[in-house]
């Protein structure tokens, strides 16, 4: 039994707007998944994919996207990354049950692996793009929704904690954040993320052992379409 993470599928089957416009390892990338998946993780295996899985607009078009990575190995845990239009946070319930026994939605709450409480919320960096009071929301309520997932897990008795962002856990170039204090103040030791893609982005964020947490990076682009081993 084992625990994978990868990030940025960025799936268009029926939403027609490839990746391989941006060359490099996106070409063919989901040949890259399909080839690659399988001889790493087996059945009893569990992958969390750490949002933005599909262009698709709503759940209609995403409906292919969600095919395939329903047919990809093991266990399957999405989380919510920010181009993931299909899933409204008011409704991670109706997905969770359109999905029953294929795909689990997690977000602002704990999935279970093994001991291992595994939590999940998008988070937010602030890249210049929305005006600073949205940013100041933004923030705050993806910090709720951390918070509220650990403080589930921790009164559920669970102990080992995995933090799944979907963001990076600061804004580009810094060193703290709202989301940092909070990890380091609940004792989380491990923080996996995805978003950062394209080499220019690749060191956007914290990696490595910061403060006594170990962050990593799994954007597919960045791990050249190999899931990251996590437990
Ligand atoms: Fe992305
Ligand atoms: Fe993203």
């Amino acid at each position: 039994m084992a625990l994978y993470a990868i990030g940025d599928l960025h799936l268009s089957f029926a939403a027609d707007k490839s990746m391989d416009v941006w060359g490099g390892n996106w070409v063919g990338h989901e040949q890259k998944v399909r080839d690659t998946f399988p001889g790493m993780i087996g059945s009893d295996d569990t992958l969390v994919l750490v949002g933005d899985h599909s262009w698709g607009r709503n759940l209609k078009e995403c409906e292919a996207d969600l095919q395939f990575i329903m047919d990809l190995p093991g266990r399957k845990i999405l989380t919510r990354g920010n181009h993931d239009l299909f899933w409204d946070s008011r409704h991670t319930s109706k997905l969770n049950k359109l999905y029953k026994g294929k795909l689990e939605f997690l977000q602002g709450r704990y999935a279970v692996y093994g001991t291992t409480a595994l939590v999940a919320t998008k988070g937010y960096a602030d890249e210049g793009n929305d005006p600073p009071e949205r940013v100041f929301q933004l923030k705050d309520r993806e910090l709720m929704r951390l918070q509220d997932g650990i403080r589930k897990a921790k009164t559920a008795g669970y102990g080992d904690i995995i933090v799944f962002l979907h963001y990076p856990p600061t804004d580009p170039g810094q060193e703290t954040s709202l989301f940092t204090d909070c990890l380091e103040k609940e004792g989380i030791h491990r923080v996996i993320y995805a978003h950062c893609h394209g080499e220019e982005h690749f060191h956007d964020s914290l990696m490595g052992n910061v403060r006594g947490i170990e962050y990593d990076l799994v954007s597919g682009d960045y791990r050249n379409w190999v899931p990251l081993r996590v437990l």
